[in-house]
């Protein structure tokens, strides 16, 4: 079956070369129970027959008459046929799953379990991934229970079709203000469970006055199939809302969360949208930010407002991930006291402990906005008694916008292993996600998707690695980044070493080369305001939206110390002092945090000048290296990706030029110090 658009991860490749070594286990599958595990068995067997050339005999609650078979059931039932599984009531959590080899007499047994059927699914994919892989499956005894609770993806889709900072074509679910539901979503379905999502935002968190109809009963008689299919894969669907529905839907005068005709709206709507979607996952709310309406309006608190919805969906089990991105965007370039980086600390922290068991606080990583660098946002670890989602941009906004190969992964694993320190050493914000830090529980990570229509999904071919590492992150965020790197590779191009070696160069050292020819050292912005892609120094200057790099002719970057905004006193010792001098910060994050003169010496020696030149230099020869691993593929990859990718290296080549020159002539012009080395900067 060939489809009009890639399955990357999952595509069913020719896997003849394991056909012998499978064969013996999978020409028998032993399914226990009912028709309910259909979905795993049919993943399987459609996987086994097109990729391996098997084609498994089935056999419905009774034992093969072989003594080699896989079997299939949720554990429940799985005991009562077979003894030494008690260890696994325990260790076994809701969504986590079993694949172990048992020999039992005569019988060779592959099983797959699962306490419920979620975590069968689960399990198939990771069943089929490995065979993919090639892997030794006859001692195999692995049991994987995802770490994180809350496993999110959030499309910024809007229901005309278009994506807001989408890349990689229209809309998967909409177009013409109606929900689009065909193969592709399923497909999209089986991506995501494949890679441990278990949430899904299916709408753009700006609701305007067509999306917030999206409660309506005409979207909701729609949204009823799109969960149905999702559900099946274990995911549940959730929907951005507008917090002044009541008054466009309701007809009130008010959204006034303590307004009880407010809340009744809220609660009768809640109940009519779980009469269609039983297993509907909540809402995400953008309130009182960039312009969408929210409790300030009311002189009430985030708390009054999340709590208010968290009320009508607790019957249900639903969840209210209310965002903490919440910020003066009407901010005045001369006021120098007002820093926007502290905004989602100042407005949250007061409130901790103050929201329902059913709301969640979804925090982007650093305090501004998803830039290249910034550091992980004070709030982690800030916040001890409220439960937590890590916001991620897997769509590459602020990171190339999938024309620049930038892979995330990297980044996305620091911002988890760092040590908030909120209660000492080994305060991670990973392990806060984790529930092991403070006893909050309903936490997870939630990324903005970089999905579109294109037939890659993603625009560029390799940014569907970003998406693979987000999901495979959520589920084990102690996995090492170069493994999950490989198994994408490997998964999706195949294992020619080469291949492995030369994309996994790509992969890990693109993010270092993007953020050496735009705006290392912490400095971040200086894009071409609106749609954000590539250099404009002053782009967003004199804006109003709080992002100032404030650049003289002697020195760049905003005192964030004590002794300017005060932003570094919102961390935990030691890193409040550790930021807070321009000797012990981190150089990375230097600009974010001081305002340094242009002949201030790094420890490397160099001024800060003549370190931003280098590393401009630098940066566009990374990315020609990256160019060069890809073309040294030549022939190893099917053509078409070939081209596609390459063209899109050549692009960021240019572009990464084009940053280069802008941002070292702007520091030209403001200093009027040459580069030591003498390359050419524009004059
Ligand atoms: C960024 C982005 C917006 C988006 C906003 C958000 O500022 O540019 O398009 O709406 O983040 O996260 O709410």
């Amino acid at each position: 079956e060939i489809k009009p658009y890639s399955m990357c991860w999952l595509e069913y490749t020719d896997l003849n070369k394991y056909r012998d070594k499978y064969r013996r286990i999978f020409g028998n599958i032993v399914v226990l129970g009912d028709n309910s595990l259909n979905l795993p068995l049919k993943e399987l067997r459609d996987f086994l027959t097109y990729s391996l050339g098997i084609k498994p005999k089935i056999f419905r609650n009774t034992f093969a008459n072989t003594s080699n078979f896989v079997l299939i059931g949720k554990l429940s039932d799985v005991r009562k046929v077979l003894k030494g599984l008690d260890e696994f009531e325990f260790s076994l959590g809701e969504e986590g799953f079993l694949i172990k080899k048992v020999e039992f007499g005569e019988n060779s047994i592959l099983i797959l379990t699962a306490k419920e059927y979620v975590g069968l699914i689960y399990g198939v994919f990771k069943l089929i991934e490995k065979l993919k892989l090639g892997e030794d499956i006859d001692k195999i005894n692995f049991l994987s229970n995802p770490s994180l609770k809350f496993r999110i993806l959030n499309h910024w889709d809007n229901l005309d079709g278009s994506v807001e900072r989408g890349y990689a074509g229209n809309s998967i679910f909409f177009k013409d203000n109606k929900i689009i539901i065909n193969d592709r979503t399923k497909d999209y379905a089986r991506l995501l469970s494949s890679i441990g999502i278990n949430g899904i935002v299916i709408n753009n968190v700006n609701v305007k006055k067509k999306e917030v109809e999206l409660l309506t009963i005409p979207y909701l008689k729609k949204l009823k199939e799109l969960a149905k299919i999702f559900s099946a894969y274990g995911i549940k669907i959730y929907l951005s809302i507008n917090f002044a529905s009541p008054i466009y839907l309701g007809g009130l005068n008010t959204a006034d969360p303590l307004d009880k005709r407010v809340s009744l709206w809220w609660k009768t709507k809640v109940d009519e949208i779980y009469e269609y979607i039983p297993d509907f996952g909540g809402f995400l709310v953008k309130a009182d930010s960039e312009f969408n309406p929210g409790p300030h309006m009311y002189g009430r608190t985030h708390a009054d407002g999340a709590n208010m919805l968290g009320e009508a969906l607790e019957p249900y089990g639903g969840f209210v991930i209310w965002r903490a991105f919440v910020y003066n965007c009407l901010q005045d370039w001369r006021d120098v006291k007002t820093d926007r980086a502290k905004a989602a600390y100042d407005n949250f922290k007061p409130l901790d402990g103050k929201f329902m068991d059913n709301v969640i606080v979804q925090i982007k990583y650093g305090p501004m906005d998803f830039q290249v660098r910034e550091p992980v946002n004070p709030l982690f670890g800030g916040l001890e008694q409220t439960n937590q989602i890590l916001e991620l941009q897997i769509t590459q906004e602020y990171t190339g916008q999938q024309i620049h190969l930038c892979y995330l992964g990297v980044l996305w694993k620091e911002i988890l292993e760092f040590d908030t320190y909120a209660k000492g050493k080994g305060s991670e914000v990973k392990e806060i996600l984790k529930g092991s830090v403070f006893k909050i529980k309903n936490n997870g990570m939630a990324g903005v998707s970089n999905v579109g229509d294109n037939i890659n999904w993603t625009g560029h071919d390799l940014a569907q690695a970003n998406l693979y590492t987000f999901g495979e992150l959520a589920w084990n965020p102690d996995e090492k980044i170069e493994k999950i790197v490989e198994r994408w590779i490997k998964l999706t191009f195949g294992d020619d070493e080469k291949v492995v070696e030369n994309i996994s160069y790509m992969l890990l050292n693109s993010h270092k080369a993007y953020e050496k020819y735009t705006t290392p050292l912490g400095l971040g912005w200086m894009v071409n305001p609106g749609h954000h892609y590539g250099p404009n120094p002053e782009g967003y200057e004199y804006s109003k939206w709080g992002t100032y790099h404030r650049a003289n002719y002697e020195a760049i970057g905003v005192d964030r110390s004590s002794r300017g905004t005060g932003y570094t006193l919102q961390y935990h010792s030691p890193w409040r002092e550790i930021y807070d001098s321009i000797d012990t910060c981190p150089e990375e994050l230097l600009l974010f945090f001081h305002r340094v003169p242009y002949n201030y010496r790094l420890k490397s020696g160099k001024t800060l000048l003549q370190t931003y030149y280098d590393l401009h230099f630098e940066g566009v020869e990374e990315a020609e290296e990256i160019r060069r691993r890809w073309i040294e593929l030549k022939g190893k990859i099917d053509d078409k990706t070939y081209e596609r990718v390459l063209q899109r290296l050549n692009m960021q080549v240019e572009h990464a030029k084009e940053w280069r020159d802008v941002i070292n002539t702007y520091f030209f012009r403001r200093t009027g110090i040459p580069d030591e080395k003498g390359r050419k900067i524009y004059p």
